[in-house]
């Protein structure tokens, strides 16, 4: 899901958290939305509204009689955004809109926000937080279709520790590509590999490949803003898995990738193996450190079970396979004999000798392969852009299939 151009109204109430809302502003004008954004009126003793208008280059609303020339904020933003979200929420705004009480610009907007796009962050102290009253009212929200986006457990303004801190503004950003997302996948078991493998040489030292394993989490995003339940098994990375997620499981090696996908395998209706996975393993592996003392050293490697090719023999027809191929030649030809030996329906093929696409970047370039041999180009993009377009040529072979 791409934010760029949304509507969303961001409303800001008076947590001690609001600092981390002017960030959170920054970072939504960065992605392109268009933003409005409401104060309410204790939220304004706090940092001035000015502030948020400049970072978020917007206006500012605060007052429900700022009408001017017939445009009445709370009607008018309430239908004319995407999505409404509320960071910081108090608990006393949570109780308004939870009960409809409509007394400020917030409120009233709540209220009148009748789309499924609905986000609240609560944050306030722990004890406040776990308060009958709170959890009650937390509860009217999620059954009035609101996405709670739960607070983080730790040091909070007051010096106590507890459930309550404002949590990062990229998981309230995943949230909010969630709640703007169709959802064509409800429902679907989607199971992903990413990354690379590590092969163990000796306890300190290992064959791996250059994977970051960006490409398998942008999908893990995608299909799961899409509504479908993901597992995502993943080698090594640096990078965040994805906020919302069903499974996420770490692996290291080839022969443990291969153990986590069996056992998920029947129960998937579709598997994307975007890993990269070592083709060989160690075979005299040391379990103490090698020392150098030798002038050449020969490690004999032995293969490794090819993952996609077994589970193309038992895939049942409904299932879908889709693979990956690195090739850095040869590119279209490797990937279409790749297609039929390892039995997929659809193979993805990129070029992993240029450096500024594929392994280790952000960008990618692919070509998207079915079984009658029709290549779909997709330009040079973010990664993000390429998922996306991955998952929409998967919801079209499902279509086709129908
Ligand atoms: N793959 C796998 N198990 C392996 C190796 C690869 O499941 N042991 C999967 C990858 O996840 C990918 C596809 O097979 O979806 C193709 O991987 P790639 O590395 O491009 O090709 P290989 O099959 O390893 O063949 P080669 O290295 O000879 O190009």
């Amino acid at each position: 899901m791409k934010l760029k151009g949304k509507n969303i109204t961001l409303g800001v109430s008076s947590g001690i958290a609001i600092y981390k809302a002017v960030d959170l502003v920054s970072k939504l004008r960065k992605l392109g939305v268009n933003l409005s954004i409401i104060l309410t009126e204790d939220s304004k003793k706090m940092i001035s509204p000015t502030v948020f208008s400049a970072v978020g280059n917007c206006t500012v609303y605060t007052d429900y009689f700022e009408v001017t020339d017939g445009w009445i904020p709370h009607t008018q933003l309430s239908m004319e955004s995407d999505a409404l979200i509320i960071a910081p929420a108090t608990a006393n705004i949570i109780a308004k809109i939870a009960n409809g009480i409509s007394d400020d610009l917030l409120s009233l907007t709540a209220l009148a926000f009748r789309k499924d796009a609905k986000i609240i962050v609560p944050t306030m102290n722990t004890r406040m937080y776990e308060s009958p009253a709170l959890q009650r009212n937390l509860d009217i929200l999620k059954k009035d279709g609101w996405i709670i986006v739960e607070p983080e457990t730790g040091h909070l303004a007051c010096g106590e520790i507890g459930k309550g801190r404002y949590p990062d503004n990229e998981m309230i950003i995943e949230f909010l590509e969630y709640s703007l997302s169709k959802k064509d996948f409800k429902g679907k078991n989607i199971l992903i590999t990413a990354g690379p493998t590590q092969e163990p040489i000796d306890p300190v030292r290992n064959i791996t490949n250059k994977s970051s394993g960006k490409m398998g989490y942008e999908l893990a995003r995608e299909f799961s803003n899409r509504g479908a339940n993901v597992t995502l098994i993943s080698g090594p990375t640096n990078i965040k898995p994805p906020y919302i997620l069903n499974e996420f499981i770490k692996v290291k090696t080839a022969l443990e990738m291969n153990d986590e996908v069996i056992k998920r395998f029947n129960n998937s209706d579709i598997i994307v193996m975007s890993a990269a996975i070592s083709d060989y393993r160690v075979k005299n592996y040391s379990d103490i450190k090698i020392k150098k003392d030798k002038e050449n050293l020969i490690l004999e490697l032995e293969k490794n079970p090819d993952i996609l090719k077994e589970i193309g023999k038992i895939k049942n027809e409904n299932q879908i396979l889709v693979g990956f191929a690195a090739e850095t030649n040869n590119l279209i030809d490797y990937a279409k004999k790749k297609l039929v030996e390892k039995n997929c329906d659809i193979i993805v093929a990129n070029d992993v000798s240029k450096k500024d696409i594929g392994f280790d970047s952000n960008l990618n370039e692919v070509y998207i392969i079915n079984k009658l041999g029709d290549v779909t180009h997709v330009e040079k993009n973010t990664k993000k852009f390429i998922s996306i377009n991955i998952i929409n040529y998967i919801s079209e072979y499902i279509n086709s299939k129908k």
